[in-house]
């Protein structure tokens, strides 16, 4: 399978009403990233989220500071659908864009520079070269003193470890299955050898990048298994 396929309504349509709410302590994370930010900024007046989907984290971004303007960049226009369709259409600006495509910045005009930026489970998708090359990008996509903050798919140190995520994720789709389609062993097995495009890198060294682009108070603020929230502040101008 390749990252394309998240293009298709099929795994768009499996992202959104199963393995999202199956990633372990999905929603914790997004408490993280929520406090994090809040300690970070005394408001956020405009945010940018990076491989969007469907738009949770702007969802909870803009519940949490309903006066911000919100742009999403995704390449996937069935996600980018449902972000229109549920999103406050005059504080949204939806972005088709391939992030593997550096011309993504340009598309994003007057809007910029931020006051933060996040991302979730999006930046796996790429090569690690072109990671370091997003998260300059971000870099200069934020005010100074902005926030960073990535809500990310790691890769875990060995097999036995990334079976812990294998083994939460499987047993929490398998208690929501009803008609058990697989047995629990078949759907971990599936679970681990699926090919969803993922290009995991460790949060160390993600961590190391960013703190070698200039961001500051870089750290891995949360961790469950293979799922990591991490990111780094601007510093702020002199
Ligand atoms: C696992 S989904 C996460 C969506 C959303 N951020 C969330 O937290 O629910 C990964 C997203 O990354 C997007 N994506 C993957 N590769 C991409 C690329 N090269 N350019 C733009 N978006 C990409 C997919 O279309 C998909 O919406």
């Amino acid at each position: 399978m390749t990252t394309h396929a998240w293009q298709t309504p099929e795994l768009t349509q499996r992202f959104l009403t199963k393995t999202r709410a199956a990633l372990p302590l999905a929603a914790a994370q997004l408490d993280v990233m929520l406090f994090v930010m809040q300690q970070a900024l005394p408001d956020v007046t405009c945010f940018l989220d990076v491989g969007s989907g469907s738009g949770v984290l702007s969802r909870v971004l803009l519940e949490q500071y309903p006066q911000a303007k919100a742009v999403l960049v995704d390449f996937s226009e069935p996600m980018l659908a449902v972000a229109r369709e549920t999103l406050p259409a005059d504080q949204t600006t939806v972005i088709q864009h391939d992030l593997n495509n550096t011309a993504w910045e340009d598309t994003l005009g007057s809007h910029a520079p931020f006051d933060a930026i996040v991302s979730g489970y999006a930046i796996h998708h790429l090569t690690d070269e072109r990671k370091k090359n997003l998260y300059q990008e971000i870099f200069g996509l934020l005010k100074p003193g902005g926030i960073f903050i990535n809500v990310e798919h790691v890769a875990s140190p060995t097999e036995w470890a990334e079976d812990l995520f294998n083994h939460a994720f499987a047993t929490a789709l398998y208690d929501d299955e009803v008609a058990k389609e697989y047995s629990y062993d078949e759907l971990f097995l599936r679970l681990k050898n699926q090919d969803d495009g993922d290009i995991c890198a460790s949060v160390d060294d993600q961590c190391h990048w960013l703190r070698d682009i200039g961001f500051q108070h870089v750290d891995c603020y949360m961790k469950i298994y293979a799922l990591a929230v991490f990111g780094g502040i601007k510093p702020p101008s002199p």
